[in-house]
C-alpha cells in the first residue's frame, strides 16, 4: 500500500486525491492507474445497464421534449421485468441499499424516464400503500453537509399518528450529469396521474419511504408546489 503512495506522489501527476465520479458515483483515486483502470471498467459496465434498448408494445405514460416515461408492472414480459430490476439494482446500489427486497413485487410500478439517446436517466419505484408516517420538520437540528448529513440521514423523527396514503415512491433517483433538469419532478408527475386509474393523486397521498438528503430537499420541493 505505501509503495503505491509513493508511486503516486512520485510520479507528479497533477489530479490528486479521492474523486466521486458524477456520473457512476465510484469513488477512487485520481493518478492511480490501478485505481483508475476499475474506475474505467465499473463505469462502463455501469453505463451499459443504463442503456435502453426496448421491446414491442413498451407502455409509454409520459412523452417530453427530452424524453419519454415507461411504465413496468410485474406481469410484463420477462424482459421488460428483467430490465427494471436490473435498473433498480443499479439504483439501490448508488443509494447503498444493500439486499433490501420489496415489500410487495406483485404490487411494485417502476417508472423509467428514458432520454432520446435511449439511455435510462431516471428510475422511480412505486407500490401501494394503505399508511404513511409524516417526517417531522426538526428546526436547526438538520445537518447540511458532509459526513454528519451522511451518518443522520436515515434519521429523521417520524410522527407516531398513520395518515391514509396511496401510492409509496419507495425510491427515486435520477442520473448525476442530469439532474436538477425536471425529471424527477415529471416522474411524480407521472406517478400521480397514472398510478391509480382514472384519477389524479394529491401530494398527501404520496409518501416517500426513508429519504435520502437529495430526496427529502427534493421531496420537500415538490409537495410545497
Ligand atoms: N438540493 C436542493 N434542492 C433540490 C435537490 C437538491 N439536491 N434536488 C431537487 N431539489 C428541488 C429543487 O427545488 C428543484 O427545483 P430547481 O432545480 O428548479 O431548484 C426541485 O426539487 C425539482 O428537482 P428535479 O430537477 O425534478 O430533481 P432531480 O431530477 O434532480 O432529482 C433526486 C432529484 C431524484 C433526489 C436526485 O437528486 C437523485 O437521484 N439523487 C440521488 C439519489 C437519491 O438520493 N434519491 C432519493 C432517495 S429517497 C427515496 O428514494 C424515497
Ligand atoms: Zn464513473
Amino acid at each position: 500500500k505505501r509503495s503505491r503512495d509513493q508511486m503516486i506522489i512520485d510520479a507528479g501527476q497533477k489530479h490528486f486525491g479521492a474523486i466521486v465520479c458524477k456520473s457512476c458515483s465510484m469513488i477512487y483515486t485520481a493518478g492511480s492507474p490501478e485505481d483508475e483502470a476499475q474506475h474505467i471498467q465499473h463505469h462502463e459496465r455501469f453505463l451499459e445497464g443504463l442503456r435502453y434498448v426496448g421491446w414491442k408494445k413498451e407502455r409509454v405514460v409520459a412523452e417530453f421534449w427530452d424524453g419519454k416515461i415507461v411504465l413496468i408492472l410485474p406481469n410484463d414480459p420477462k424482459y421488460a421485468v428483467k430490465k427494471a430490476e436490473d435498473v433498480r439494482e443499479i439504483v439501490d446500489n448508488e443509494l447503498g441499499f444493500k439486499q433490501v427486497s420489496l415489500s410487495c413485487p406483485a404490487k411494485t410500478k417502476v417508472y423509467l424516464f428514458v432520454s432520446n439517446e435511449k439511455m435510462i436517466v431516471g428510475c422511480l419505484v412505486a407500490e401501494s400503500i394503505k399508511q404513511a408516517f409524516r417526517v417531522l420538520s426538526e428546526p436547526g437540528a438538520v445537518p447540511s453537509s458532509g459526513q454528519d448529513a451522511l451518518q443522520h440521514h436515515r434519521a429523521w423523527r417520524c410522527s407516531t399518528e398513520p395518515e391514509p396514503a396511496v401510492c409509496g415512491i419507495s425510491r427515486i433517483w435520477v442520473f448525476g450529469p442530469k439532474r436538477r433538469k425536471g425529471i424527477a419532478r415529471h416522474m411524480v408527475d407521472t406517478v400521480r396521474s397514472t398510478f391509480m386509474y382514472g384519477c389524479y393523486l394529491s401530494t398527501n397521498e404520496i409518501a416517500f419511504s426513508d429519504p435520502t438528503p437529495d430526496g427529502k430537499l427534493f421531496a420537500t420541493k415538490y409537495c410545497q408546489t
